[in-house]
This record gives C-alpha cells, structure tokens and sequence, in this order.
C-alpha cells in the first residue's frame, strides 16, 4: 500500500472504501470526542455509515477533488486528514483533520497535513490553502498558526451545533508564504 512515513511508527495513508470496518471501529473511539468540531455527516454511527464516506471521498478523489487520508500509529488508525475541497482550477483548497483523544499532542496532524500543503502547493501548484474551525476550537487553530496559517476572519455563528450558533475561524496560507516560510 502506498504510505507516508510521519515518524516512527506513524504513516499517513489513503483511506478507502475497503477500510470501512477498521474506520467505524476508529469512530468509536473518536465520535464523542469529536462531535462538537466536525461537520455532522462525517460522524457516523456504524459500518454502512463508514462505507458512505469513504465511497463518497473516493467518487470526489476520482473527480480530482477532496481527498481523506488515514493516520496509523503503530498499525492502529488513530485519526486523519484530508482535502474537504479541492480545486486545480481555482487553485485553492481546504483542508480538515481529526484523531481519536489517545494520539492527541504528538505532532502528528501537523506533520501530516504539512504533507498535504506540500502535497498541493509543490506536486498540483495551488495557490491557496484554507482551514475552517469553530472558534473556540483552540487545539485546531493551533495546529493551523503552526501550519504557518493567517486568520483571516471570523464568520459570526456560522456554526451550528446544539441549538447554538458558534462563530467559525478562516484561516490561510499562500504557497509563497510556505515556500518562503514567510508568515
Ligand atoms: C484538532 C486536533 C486534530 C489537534 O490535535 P493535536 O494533537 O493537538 O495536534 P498535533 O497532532 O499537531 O499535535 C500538536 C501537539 O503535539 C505536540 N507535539 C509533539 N511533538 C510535536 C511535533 N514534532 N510537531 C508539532 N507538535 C508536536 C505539540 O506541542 C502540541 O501539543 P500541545 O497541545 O500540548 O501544545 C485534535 O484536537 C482533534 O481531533 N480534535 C477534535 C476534532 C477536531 O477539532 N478537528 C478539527 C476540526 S477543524
């Protein structure tokens, strides 16, 4: 299978469609945790519902738009990242992530989604990349300012979750700002 090395013992690679069972037994340990701060169709409750996500990342991927990767530490999936948008023809894209709590505060979304930005920026010359987190999301803004990332507004209670309406961060980077380190 093609693979990523993170570090030892960590790899990012393609999440698909034959991995569904291993993906719904990765969303029971992450629903609950991450619930609150990614979009409601991508937490599914079973293995139909794993399947339906990745057969519909994998019908975008083919359209050469988003994309989802898993990350496995030590042959476990623990989490990933991936392209909620992708467009050669505007030259930008969005990118999104998630772990279970047991892989949280080892780097390993950062380094991961290091390799998507240069993934887009140098292998597909993008122009743009972009993340969107609810704004009291302190973890996933973190991970987007140590991505070299720039805030660039905030949509007020543009975020629905439990009757309430949060206000949802853009954040992002040019590839003349991460090719030059430029922040
Ligand atoms: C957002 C989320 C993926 C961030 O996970 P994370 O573990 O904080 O991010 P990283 O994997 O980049 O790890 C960074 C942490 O590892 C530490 N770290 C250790 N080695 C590191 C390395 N080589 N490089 C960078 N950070 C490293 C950092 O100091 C940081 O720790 P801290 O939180 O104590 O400051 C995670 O909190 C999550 O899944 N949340 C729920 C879902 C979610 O919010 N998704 C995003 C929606 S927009």
């Amino acid at each position: 299978m093609l693979s990523l090395t993170l570090r030892d013992g960590a790899r990012l690679g393609a999440l698909e469609l034959w991995h569904a069972e291993e993906f719904a037994d990765h969303l029971d340990r992450a629903r609950e945790h991450i619930r609150p701060w990614v979009g409601a169709a991508f937490v599914t409750d079973d293995v139909d519902g794993a399947r339906t996500t990745l057969r519909r990342y994998g019908e975008w991927q083919a359209a050469d738009g988003a994309r989802l990767y898993g990350i496995w530490h030590d042959g476990v999936l623990v989490g990933g990242v991936m392209y909620v948008s992708f467009s050669a023809a505007l030259g930008s894209c969005e990118i999104g992530c998630w772990l279970e709590p047991s892989a949280e505060g080892q780097g390993l979304i950062t380094s991961a989604c290091g390799a998507l930005l240069d993934w887009a920026f140098v292998s597909r010359g993008l122009h743009r990349a972009e993340w969107h987190c609810r704004a009291d999301n302190e973890r996933s803004s973190a991970v987007a300012e140590r991505l070299g990332m720039k805030l660039e507004g905030v949509r007020r209670e543009a975020w629905p979750y439990e009757g309430r309406h949060y206000d949802k961060q853009l954040w992002a980077v040019l590839a003349s700002e991460r090719n030059t380190g430029g922040r």
